[in-house]
Formats: structure tokens, C-alpha cells, sequence
């Protein structure tokens, strides 16, 4: 069978995995001459989140039998559209939890602790010693943590939070508007941790980050369209927040200009699941449920 992979991918994955089929591998976002070249032949592609899976790229491929994505996220398939052609897709959950849950993490602890400001300083060679009112942190002993999505990578993000003397609350889809105002309302940390859906995105606009405690910091590693990012600008720069730390972005990859500017934010290049381990484990579960389909086998993560 042909498979086309969006990206290469940690090895071995396509090599152990697909060894019996016709692997191409793509170089990321779909040119449209990897597409002319290699869509209308395609039994199986395998995306990352870069390579978006729309109406139009399925009636390129009228062989395409699974999408098995390189992800836990699936906004950048079409679900509707792959169900409607009989395509199967599958996802990537569980393996990247406890990675995602530790970038939330390093990114709290960068945020209230400075440490982007910090080591600027101390490269800069300016630093002249010790000073009890040198770059000041926030603690987070005792503050609360709120939780947007107290799925897997929630969950784990607040057994961190507790771990750091934290008051953990956090909310799922089946909780109503009282939590959601309650979270924004009470949080010092709110960490976002929802899949992009059409009830999330631009679910922190305006109105909910002015709810939100003066001096709270915002965190997103979950995807970027779920927070309208000029009114995060707008929230930092009149001083309503505290600070932001973004692992993904409104137009990933593109940012909101005036962002990078901002010294009480940092931002990281979509790294959630980035470690060798978790991004072997991945590739391999997305390229097993490749081998696993054409050899007629269940499938593990089916999502459509
Ligand atoms: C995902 O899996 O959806 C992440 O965004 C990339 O690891």
C-alpha cells in the first residue's frame, strides 16, 4: 500500500512499522506538488498537526483509506468530511501526557519565576550580584491553579500543581458557565488544556480575560485559536495579567506582533510532546495503526 507521511517522523517508526508498504515522506504543510505527486495513489497519510486533511485534499486522494494522525489533537482533519468518504482516522492519545504536562509546567515555573528575564541578564554579562529586589517572581504555594480541561494532560498538570503546594480546581466539557466563571474568577494559574472544538475556540476572549484575577497568568499548550490573542495583548499590556506563557498560537506560526516584544510572556515553538521518547512514541503508535488497519486488526485510537 502507498502511505504518505507529512514530515519524517523519530526512527524507527516507518521503517519497523511499514516496512511492507510504499512509505513517501513529505516535507511538511503539503506543497501542492507533493500533493499533484502523490495524493491520487495514497492508501493511507499520515499527518502532523502542520499538515491540514480538508475536502479538498480527500478529493485528491480517491484511494485514501485511513488518516492516522501524528497527534492527539484533530482540528487540523476534517472530521466530517473524512466520515462522509468512508476515511478512517485515528489519533495519538496517552503517550504524550505526562510531556505535554511537564512543558505546562516549565512554562508556569518561566512565567512566575522569570526566568526568560533571568538568564537574559545573566548572558547580557551586566549582572553585578545579588540584589533582594532583583526580578521578583510570583510564589505558588497556597495560590490556585485552574485547569481548562481536566482531561489526560489536565489531570496531569494538576497533580504537578499539587505537588507544588497548589490549591488545584479544574472543569471538563459537562461542567456549566458557573465553573467556567468560577476557574477565571479564582485561578492565579490558568492552564489550558481543551482540544480546539467549535464551543472552544475563542473561549478566553475579551470579556473572560478581564473575569480573570488581576495579576493571573494565563497558560495555553493546548491550541492557540482557543484564546483570541489580541485580547491577551490588550489584558498584558493594561496590566490586567500578570503574564502569559503560549506553547501554540492563534495562526500558528505566525504571532500577534506585538507579543514577542513583551517581556512578561514566554513563548515556545509548539513543544508540548517534544522529547525524543515521546515523539518516537507518537510516530510508532501512529504508524502501527497503519500496519494494524491494512492488516485488518482493531484499531487502537479510532477517531472517526
Ligand atoms: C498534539 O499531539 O496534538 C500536539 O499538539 C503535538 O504533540
Amino acid at each position: 500500500m502507498k502511505v504518505f507521511v507529512g514530515q519524517p517522523l523519530p526512527e524507527p517508526s516507518t521503517t519497523e512499522l511499514l516496512s511492507g508498504h510504499d512509505v513517501v515522506i513529505g516535507r511538511g504543510s503539503l506543497p501542492s506538488d507533493e500533493i499533484a505527486a502523490h495524493f491520487p495513489d495514497a492508501d493511507a497519510f499520515l499527518p502532523t498537526p502542520r499538515e491540514r486533511v480538508t475536502p479538498e485534499l480527500l478529493a485528491s486522494a480517491p484511494r485514501l483509506k485511513i488518516v492516522a494522525s501524528c497527534s492527539v489533537g484533530t482540528d487540523h482533519i476534517d472530521l466530517p468530511a473524512c466520515r462522509e468518504r468512508g476515511i478512517v482516522v485515528t489519533n495519538t492519545p496517552g503517550v504524550l501526557t505526562e510531556a505535554t504536562a511537564d512543558l505546562a509546567w516549565a512554562l508556569i515555573l518561566a512565567v512566575t519565576r522569570r526566568l526568560h528575564e533571568g538568564e537574559a541578564l545573566v548572558r547580557s554579562g551586566t549582572w553585578d550580584g545579588w540584589k533582594p529586589l532583583e526580578l521578583l517572581g510570583i510564589g505558588l504555594q497556597g495560590k490556585t491553579l485552574g485547569i481548562y480541561g481536566m482531561g489526560r494532560i489536565g489531570a496531569a498538570v494538576g497533580r504537578r500543581g499539587e505537588a507544588f503546594g497548589m490549591r488545584v480546581i479544574g472543569m471538563t466539557d459537562a461542567d456549566g458557565a458557573d465553573r467556567f466563571e468560577e476557574l477565571l474568577r479564582e485561578s492565579d494559574v490558568l492552564s489550558i488544556h481543551s482540544p480546539l472544538t467549535e464551543a472552544t475556540r475563542g473561549r478566553f476572549g475579551r470579556g473572560e480575560l478581564s473575569r480573570m484575577k488581576r495579576g493571573a497568568v494565563l497558560i495555553n499548550t493546548a491550541r492557540g485559536p482557543v484564546v483570541d490573542e489580541a485580547a491577551l495583548v490588550e489584558a498584558l499590556e493594561s496590566g490586567h495579567l500578570g503574564g502569559a506563557g503560549l506553547d501554540v498560537y492563534e495562526r500558528e506560526p505566525a504571532l500577534h506582533r506585538r507579543l514577542p516584544g513583551r517581556c512578561d510572556v514566554v513563548l515556545l515553538p509548539h513543544l508540548g510532546s517534544a522529547t525524543a521518547e515521546t515523539r518516537l512514541a507518537m510516530a510508532r503508535l501512529a504508524c502501527s495503526e497503519i500496519a494494524r488497519f491494512f492488516r485488518g486488526e482493531p484499531l487502537r485510537h479510532r477517531v472517526a
